[in-house]
């Protein structure tokens, strides 16, 4: 029987091997960056960062703790990004004094990140990073710095492992290329 998420798959973009091993060398990384550090904070941007999250902190020998935050851009369709940008559930912990580390599944226009890093630097964290399990350097509007980068990646409409489709499919243990066709029908 065709597995639910097969009628979108264009291709399979990074498989999960790829993702692993990839997220390990990340982890080694920061490792080497915040080594001694004592006030380690993880910021996952949900929903999509959940998953790469979860693997990256098992990778992090730092103490650290974890947090949450989820932003949206409104104004578009669900499958692009505008320059308005709110924060639909702030995190719990005080980011001033900490070592910031925001985890974020994928930087597309920018806008998202620009409005989450501006709102923490108003907080005065100790220092404010950013790691970004994909990038999509051709669709930048905004600059943004990102210290950690998984994979680069083309401008293709992706799903999977945290990313979704239509709410969909984050359970993925791969990174796939959805189908246009099957984007423009719906
Ligand atoms: P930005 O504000 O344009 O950088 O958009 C970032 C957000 O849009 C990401 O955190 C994702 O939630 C979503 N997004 C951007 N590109 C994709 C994609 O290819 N697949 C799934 N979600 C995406
Ligand atoms: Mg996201």
């Amino acid at each position: 029987m065709a597995l639910a998420y097969e009628k979108y798959l264009q291709e399979v973009l990074i498989d999960e091997a790829t993702l692993q091993s990839r997220i390990a060398q990340l982890g080694a990384q920061i490792n080497l960056d915040y080594a001694g550090c004592s006030d380690l904070l993880l910021l996952c941007v949900l929903k999509g960062g959940v998953m790469f999250l979860s693997d990256l902190s098992r990778h992090i020998h730092v103490p650290h703790v974890i947090d949450f935050m989820a932003a949206s851009s409104y104004g578009t369709g669900a499958r692009t990004s505008t320059g308005s940008v709110r924060i639909d559930m702030d995190m719990r912990m005080d980011v001033k004094d900490k070592h910031v580390l925001v985890v974020e599944d994928i930087i597309d226009s920018g806008y998202t990140l620009a409005f989450v890093l501006k709102t923490l630097r108003n907080r005065e964290p100790a220092s404010l990073k950013l790691c970004a399990l994909l990038n999509k350097q051709s669709r930048r509007e905004v600059d943004i710095v990102v210290d950690y980068i998984g994979f680069d990646i083309e401008n293709k409409f992706v799903f999977g492992y945290g990313l979704d489709l239509d709410e969909r499919f984050r359970n993925l243990r791969f990174v796939a290329v959805a189908k246009t066709d099957a984007l423009a029908d719906e």
